[in-house]
């Protein structure tokens, strides 16, 4: 007679009962009067204590092999005084069935799988399904299902309404150069870089919006940041002006933070990912777009442009020196006012100074760039005339602009990258740890 029971299920009345637990072998230690086997189900580990004799007598070491399924019965027990195990408890087998053998070459991939193991290497991708077995791969999918949540939750709280755009589209948000486009019935149709412009057609009847989809970018660079299919968290939100915008990521931000804090199983995988992560002090810093440039300029060592000349006015701040900058400041820093050029055609402008934009980019330590937002053009002759300048046939675009004819309002919203937040608050070197399976240029598979 045994129980069965998930690794999860941690009360105290199992202690002393005899349990069933499937599982597959995460470690292994043999000794003399007895062999240990850490098991782990994605739900918990558990110390399994198997003593030489009859039990172990006739099995050689491959039937131990890591990542082997198995199903183990015996006694639950607290680990005696000075011991260490998962949750403070251990299982003296009685019986075992092997469920799912496995060859004993693993090793490579999964419990070794640390933040220090190179994600670029093609063995490491091409192994992906097994990699995800490792401690710290499956620590930051949980994590990440936990941050997802934290959104949900948090969108909730502040009245927001989930909508699902579509990801099959005949319209850009972000510049032509990233559209990854595909037949479609005769017709050529992309993948969403964004599903904003859908989001901002919907405010008038749903008020405030969200929504958790993936985003695609035919990204033709190799970056610790870029990947080509994203999931982007983005929202929308209606009369308002640019300081709400802000305020309101900010609150948002440390919301999902505080959630992801408070419950001890999402807070115990951040802090084996992220042992040193902080929550941000509030305010977060703010600083105009021009400003930045008289900061990176200012620096004792220059921070250059990408031509290896000082910025001026006008430049885009890339990765490299976004970077620097992010890494010397070490504090959330909202990025605003960025000239119109170099931004979206249906960025705002600011009414105070017409050459930039009521636009922001959240940047992070470690990572750079994590969100970016702005408020929408909400005037229709300024629209029509922006579509214009940036070379945009507005035909396709009908139902979005008519947004503008029909009732028009203030206002705004951004975009967030769950991975490139998850890179910042589980201090991973690259978006790709933050994926299930990273699809960026040359990689579609596993
Ligand atoms: O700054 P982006 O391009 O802004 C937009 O797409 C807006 N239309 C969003 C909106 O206002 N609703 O992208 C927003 C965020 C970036 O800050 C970044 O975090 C993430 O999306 N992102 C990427 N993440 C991973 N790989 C890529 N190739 C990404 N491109 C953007
Ligand atoms: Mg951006």
């Amino acid at each position: 007679k045994a129980e069965r029971i998930k690794l999860s299920q941690k009360d105290e009345g199992l202690i002393g009962k005899r349990v069933k637990v499937f599982g597959r072998i995460h470690r292994i230690r043999v000794q003399k009067a007895a062999t240990f086997l850490e098991i782990k189900d994605g739900y918990g580990k558990l110390q399994c204590i198997l003593p030489a004799g009859d039990l172990t007598r006739n099995h050689d070491a491959l039937l131990f092999a890591q990542e082997t399924a198995l199903a183990v019965y015996g006694l639950l027990k607290r680990v005696p005084e000075g011991a260490e195990a998962p949750d403070g408890r251990e299982l003296h087998v009685d019986y075992f069935e092997v469920v799912g053998g496995a060859p004993s070459d693993l090793e490579a991939f999964s419990n070794k799988v640390s933040k220090d193991q190179d994600p670029w290497e093609a063995s490491m991708l091409d192994n992906r399904h097994l990699v995800l077995r490792g401690d710290n791969a499956s620590a930051v999918m949980k994590l990440r299902e936990a941050i997802e949540l934290a959104f949900v939750d948090s969108y909730r709280e502040m009245e927001f309404t989930k909508v699902s755009p579509p990801a099959m589209v005949q319209t850009q948000v972000e510049g032509g150069s990233t559209l990854f486009g595909f037949p479609y019935y005769g017709e050529e149709a992309y993948l969403t870089q964004s599903s904003q412009l859908y989001l901002e057609t919907v405010i008038q009847s749903l008020g405030n919006v969200y929504c958790i989809e993936k985003s695609f970018r035919a990204e033709k660079s190799l970056t610790r940041r870029h990947l080509s299919e994203y999931t982007h968290v983005e929202a929308e939100m209606d009369f308002i002006e640019f300081d709400d915008l802000l305020e309101h990521i900010e609150e948002l931000i440390c919301r999902v933070v505080d959630k992801v804090l408070a419950n001890p199983t999402s807070a115990a995988y951040l802090k084996l990912l992220n042992p040193g992560f902080q929550k941000p002090s509030r305010p977060f810093m703010r600083m105009r777009y021009a400003d930045a440039i008289d900061w990176l300029n200012a620096q004792e060592e220059p921070i250059l442009n990408e031509e290896g000349k000082p910025h001026v006015f006008g430049d885009d701040i890339a990765e490299a020196a976004e970077r620097k900058m992010t890494d010397i400041i070490n504090r959330p820093i909202f990025l605003t006012h960025f000239p119109v050029e170099i931004k979206a055609f249906y960025m705002q402008k600011d009414p105070k100074d017409l050459r930039v934009t009521e636009s922001v980019d959240v940047l992070m330590p470690g990572v750079g760039e994590i969100v970016g937002g702005s408020m929408r053009m909400f005037d229709y002759e300024e629209l029509i005339e922006a579509y214009k300048k940036n070379d945009i046939g507005h035909e396709p675009y009908y139902w979005y602009t008519e947004q503008r004819k029909y009732g028009t309002s203030p206002h705004g919203g951004y975009g967030l990258g769950l991975e490139r937040f998850i890179a910042w608050i589980a201090n991973q070197h690259t978006v790709r740890t933050c994926s299930l399976y990273p699809r960026f240029m040359g990689r579609a598979k596993p």
